[in-house]
């Protein structure tokens, strides 16, 4: 799919140049071009602009900004500008604003305020999308659509009433009656036993903990009503314009959206990632987040926004340090991003984002910022032969957004402590250390080509799911809660792991959380000791063959079975402070690239990136000779990589 003129990866960021007068456009324009920008994200937010009055649009301002975009050979991402819904649409028509779980109706002043269920809503922005794509279909800048923006940023839930009979209708196609409806919610608990659908309210504030079934549905519900919003303006589009690409900006691994469905309905992923320059652990945590981007479709993707240097919504909102800035963007395309995008093109001048960086800062041309925005856009120019690139990755860790939403229900867990994304970086990062690319996978899909799958916490595992799990033919690693509840929260038969006990030839009599702060002691069968957190288990060993790989020592679990293998199958019954015996075992037919800790080592088919994420030069034993696209050099041995700089080697030969 080629989005601009230019072949190569993209390179650009949001334009608003509502923001600015006209003369300013050209100015613009003209600093794209030198800074080779060939993408401009435009409209998200102009609705009030583009329909000022209700059916009345006011188009000339934006086919100026097309037109003047195309002249200088920046295509655009065009939004169909949904965003924010106009003043005159909130007042005559109060019930498009969300209402939050207290009852109270939200007031417009802000952005992304709306009711992702309301059908007045959704009629107005289906009917501007319809308007905006007729007006643009043939408009040579014209590149790919870009629905909405960040659904579920602001407004992921509204508990109003049409909201309500929206939740009671998708409770209607799910369960058929009332009757199924009581059963899977178990509703018999807490005399909650419901008579009509026309009981049934959205998980409003209630006195006490609410119906976790209930809650999971709505979490569900609530990923359904936005998807459902997004899929009524992308058929609009596509009816007018089918050829051209429909994508909505993700928001890396967001809790409140199912992201495998959101892919599937959209041509093409693209993510906004904000990782915190003041963490310096954050390279790890994006790089998860990057993978889930190409594994949602398995294809390259699109950074649609980052930040140039720093944010404005966090506490502090510290800048980007020399270098960090390409170094970030370098990650992003080590990790499948056919190109990199930004927060935006010029930096406001008033409103709650004045502060927030951007490609030309308010400094303009002089500043540090302005020599990084040219220096990146020559780099991405260097890397063009890396797009529409694949990555071969022989792990695969396993995400599903139903049983991420039944672990963390609020009120009912044996422990809060257990966080998804926690559960996921403690497996993802020994491995982004060791150089191996990842996949992320729902559990299920198609695992066989996997040398090795891990699903770090499964706590909600169907039958299904565990004979896809079951058909894995490399090494199979299961952590702690997995196999707890059924589709519908309620506890498999037996007990857990449930669906999951033939295969990993154990059954857990109890969970044993860790009180904060307290540790529990593993003994490996090397004779190597562990730590674990958090969270442990008492097992019991059910099945013949079943090897006991760690046991715990000392404590009320002493001598108990801490981490068992069945066959191919690995169970992990604690969180581990470090599960590199675990990995040592699984990963033996799986290539690993030796880099120093903080360097980086990404494949992408054959251009090896290696990215220095410390302060320090760092010496780096190249694994294959090769040519460095950023410098034009070849390179061999051991080489230094100067603080926060990078490699992309070009690797010939079958590697
Ligand atoms: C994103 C949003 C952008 C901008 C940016 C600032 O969440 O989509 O419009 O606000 O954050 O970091």
């Amino acid at each position: 799919m080629r989005l601009t003129r230019v072949p190569g990866l993209l390179f650009g960021g949001d334009y608003n140049p509502e923001q600015w007068p006209e003369e300013v456009w050209a100015e613009d324009v003209r600093l794209m071009a030198e800074a080779g920008v060939t993408m401009a994200t435009v409209a998200v937010f102009s609705w009030s602009r583009l329909e000022p009055a209700p059916g009345a649009y006011d188009f000339g301002w934006l086919d100026r900004v097309l037109d003047l975009l195309h002249e200088h050979g920046v295509s655009a991402d065009l939004a169909t500008a949904t965003a924010t819904p106009p003043p005159w649409l909130v007042r005559r028509h109060p019930e498009v604003m969300p209402v939050d779980a207290q009852g109270v109706r939200l007031e417009f002043g802000s952005r992304q305020g709306y009711c992702p269920s309301s059908p007045i809503f959704r009629e107005h922005a289906v009917r501007l999308a319809t308007a905006i794509a007729t007006r643009y279909a043939e408009h040579p800048a014209l590149a790919m659509w870009h629905v909405g923006n960040e659904y579920a940023d602001h407004t992921l839930e509204c508990f109003c009433p049409e909201s309500a009979r929206h939740f009671r209708a998708w409770l209607q196609t799910r369960y058929g009656t009332v009757g199924a409806l009581n059963t899977a919610w178990g509703t018999s608990c807490w005399g909650q036993h419901y008579t009509g659908f026309e009981q049934i309210e959205p998980p409003r504030k209630a006195p006490g903990p609410v119906n976790p079934a209930q809650l999971l549905d709505w979490r569900r519900f609530c990923s359904d009503a936005l998807l459902e919003l997004f899929t009524a303006e992308r058929d609009a589009l596509r009816q007018v314009t089918p050829a051209v690409p429909v994508t909505t900006n993700f928001m890396s691994i967001l809790h409140g959206l199912d992201y495998w469905s959101w892919a599937a309905a959209e041509d093409l992923v693209s993510d906004d990632a904000y990782p915190d320059p003041a963490d310096p652990e954050s390279h790890v945590a994006v790089a998860l987040s990057y993978d889930l981007m190409r594994s949602l479709k398995q294809r390259p993707w699109l950074l649609l926004e980052s930040a140039p240097s720093a944010v404005s919504w966090r506490e502090v909102n510290v800048p980007k340090p020399p270098g960090m800035m390409r170094l970030h963007s370098l990650q992003a395309v080590a990790h499948g991003a056919d190109g990199v995008m930004f927060f935006q093109w010029r930096q406001a001048k008033y409103g709650p984002e004045k502060f927030h960086s951007a490609l030309l800062p308010h400094g303009g041309t002089e500043t540090r910022g302005w020599q990084d925005t040219l220096r990146l856009g020559a780099d991405l120019r260097r890397l063009a032969e890396v797009a529409g690139t694949g990555t071969r990755a022989e792990v695969a860790l396993v995400l599903d957004w139903d049983s991420w939403w039944g672990l963390e229900a609020p009120e009912s867990m044996p422990s809060n402590r257990l966080k998804l994304k926690d559960l996921l970086l403690a497996w993802y990062a020994p491995l982004h250390a060791r150089g191996i690319s990842v996949d992320l996978a729902p559990p299920d899909r198609d695992l066989s080509a996997y040398r090795v799958v891990i699903a770090p916490n499964l706590y909600l595992c169907t039958a299904e799911q565990a004979k896809s799990l079951a058909s894995v033919t490399g090494e199979l690693v299961v952590g702690p809660f997995s196999g707890v509840v059924d589709e519908s929260d309620q506890v498999h038969d037996g007990g857990a792991p449930g669906p999951l006990r033939d295969l990993l030839g154990v059954a857990i009599d109890e969970f044993w959380p860790l009180p904060d702060g307290s540790t529990q002691r593993v003994r490996h069968d090397g004779g190597d000791a562990g730590l674990a957190r958090t969270w442990v288990e008492w097992p019991r060993v059910v099945g013949d063959a079943v090897e006991v790989l760690a046991r715990y020592e000392g404590g009320d679990l002493d001598g108990l079975p801490a981490i068992t293998r069945n066959g191919n199958a690995t169970y992990v019954s604690c969180l581990l402070d470090d599960v590199t015996p675990v990995l040592d075992r699984v990963l033996h037919a799986v290539p690993a690239i030796d880099v120093p800790p903080g360097v980086e080592a990404t494949r992408r088919e054959n251009h090896l990136f290696l990215l220095n994420h410390t302060g320090t030069p760092q010496q780096v034993a190249l694994p294959h000779p090769g040519r460095d696209l950023l410098t034009d050099t070849d390179l061999r041995g051991v080489i230094s990589l100067a603080p926060r700089d990078a490699v992309v080697l070009r690797i010939e030969g079958d590697t």
